[in-house]
């Protein structure tokens, strides 16, 4: 069992704390997972009292969770959950918050977690640290701070500074929810502890890699955060490239923290700098237009609430990336996601070279398909690598045939990325969280696409709600026989 503990959430009120934290909290109690005494104090500015905000979460939790709520489960989730009102921005509300958390209820190994938006992260860790919280002589202190960690290369390395003033690097755990799926996690497994993939794991046997993602929703009520961020730091400078290393790594010595993250940052440390001249050979970027999501119909990008009549904020972006090391050499590596695409779906497509010699050629077997290997992250976890059989009769005819690994994705598998990322966070565990030079090399990577779109402004290309974006995205491809792999089902 874990330490005892307890999770404080600043931002109690919010969207994530309501989807994600206190579902996956609930989840880990139903698991019997969560420390015996550990507390939940929310944090925010309704004038809530224990009660209000239990009743709250029984709310959320009740439309959240399918099938519902257990009686019980609930009944020792509830018994966990406080409530502490006050406002960030006042300075005085941390030296109370520091008096309330000292009263014997609260243990002093202490999570804080920021669900906030990201330009209160520092005020809140300055103000914690002032009122002697940061100080873990009498149990650990841990900040879990939520992406996007900052909002270029320059900001992201201002709030670092700005947390390593009062925090040490191992109390900070910088959050990537795509590192706690399962699939992403199987990418390590798969690649590590199968002989047979390695030999075939470079630039000799690999045409290309395609890591997508893409969602129907489209940016709902978040106009605030989404039109001043957009897909590319929304999406490709953490999540995609999260997945990216995970697929282009050297194996690291060991499975520690600091071996598993040396690996990656070597990874991104290879990814050849885009020239600002090169950015429209190497990055596209779209909008959604109206549409239809299955029957309904759906309003265009700047239809929706708050989002400014003339922005060009995009969100649909696909990208090429090259990797300059002796693995990977010469493979593109295209990375695709968007809002108000056809299908919610994520997938690693890998697609291998045609064989060299042209056996086949004076049989009815024209155009050989090529292996690919897919690896579906949502919405089920899959493994297929597709090869090429001769179909049954007397004609030399090929056809591709699926082999398919177990599909996951079912309860009572279905383990949400955050109740693994707060477990490794009680324990301590930073295995799946970012170190900084992580971060930082990451948005070198997408920084000088940011700066020519920010100069960009007048024209942004556009898609229909519900399509899988525009054409031109194709223009990327560096063959004409690359294309884009947008599910499973289809070859
Ligand atoms: C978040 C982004 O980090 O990831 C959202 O801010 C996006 O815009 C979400 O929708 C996607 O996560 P998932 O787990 O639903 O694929």
């Amino acid at each position: 069992m874990s330490d005892s503990c307890t999770f404080v959430i600043f931002g109690a009120t919010g969207n994530l704390a309501q989807k994600k934290l206190l579902p996956a909290l609930y989840h880990l109690e139903a698991a019997g997972r969560l420390p015996q005494d550990m507390r939940v104090l929310g944090v925010g500015r309704r004038e809530w009292d224990d009660e209000a905000w239990r009743a709250t979460v029984e709310g959320w939790l009740t439309t959240e969770l399918r099938p519902g709520l257990d009686a019980e489960v609930f009944a020792r989730f509830r018994a966990r959950l406080c409530f502490f009102r006050g406002d960030l921005a006042d300075a005085a509300v941390y030296e109370r918050l520091r008096a309330s958390l000292a009263a014997p209820e609260y243990s002093s190994n202490i999570a804080f977690y920021m669900s906030l938006a990201p330009a209160d992260y520092a005020m809140v860790s300055n103000g914690l640290a002032e009122a002697g919280l940061n100080r873990d002589a009498d149990g650990w202190r841990r900040v879990v701070i939520e992406k996007p960690f900052g909002y270029d290369l320059e900001t992201a390395d201002i709030l670092n500074k700005r947390l390593h003033r009062y925090w040490r690097e191992d109390q900070l755990f910088r959050i990537d929810h795509y590192l706690g799926k399962g699939t992403i996690q199987n990418i390590l497994v798969f690649r590590f502890a199968n002989l047979m993939l390695e030999p075939l794991w470079n630039r000799n046997f690999i045409d290309h890699v395609q890591i997508i993602h893409g969602e129907t929703a489209g940016i709902g009520n978040r106009a605030g955060y989404y039109d001043g961020a957009g897909a590319l730091r929304d999406m490709v400078q953490s999540h995609l490239l999260q997945m990216l290393t995970l697929v282009a790594m050297e194996p690291p010595p060991s499975l520690d923290a600091e071996a598993l993250r040396d690996e990656k940052v070597k990874v991104l440390r290879s990814i050849r700098p885009i020239a600002l001249s090169a950015v429209h050979a190497h990055a596209f970027r779209a909008q959604y237009a109206r549409g239809r999501i299955g029957n309904e119909r759906v309003v265009s990008y700047l239809e929706e609430p708050d989002v400014p009549a003339n922005s060009t904020t995009e969100t649909y972006v696909a990208l090429k990336l090259l990797i300059d090391n002796w693995r990977w050499r010469h493979v593109p590596f295209f990375l695709r996601t968007g809002k108000r695409m056809a299908q919610s779906t994520s997938q690693i497509s890998i697609r291998f070279k045609h064989p060299p010699q042209q056996l086949f050629r004076e049989t009815q077997i024209k155009q050989l398909e090529p292996n690919w290997l897919l690896m579906g992250i949502q919405p089920s976890e899959f493994l297929r690598l597709e090869v090429q059989v001769k179909q049954q009769g007397l004609e030399m005819v090929a056809e591709t045939q699926r082999l398919d690994a177990a599909v996951r994705g079912q309860a009572p598998f279905d383990i949400d990325a955050y109740e693994a990322l707060l477990l490794d966070v009680i324990d301590g565990d930073h295995s799946l969280f970012l170190r900084f030079d992580e971060v930082s090399w990451a948005w070198r990577v997408v920084d000088p696409i940011l700066k020519v779109w920010s100069i960009e402004r007048e024209f942004i290309h556009t898609y229909p709600a519900g399509s899988w974006g525009p054409q031109e995205a194709n223009r990327l491809f560096v063959r004409d026989d690359q294309r884009w792999r947008n599910t499973l089902e289809e070859e």
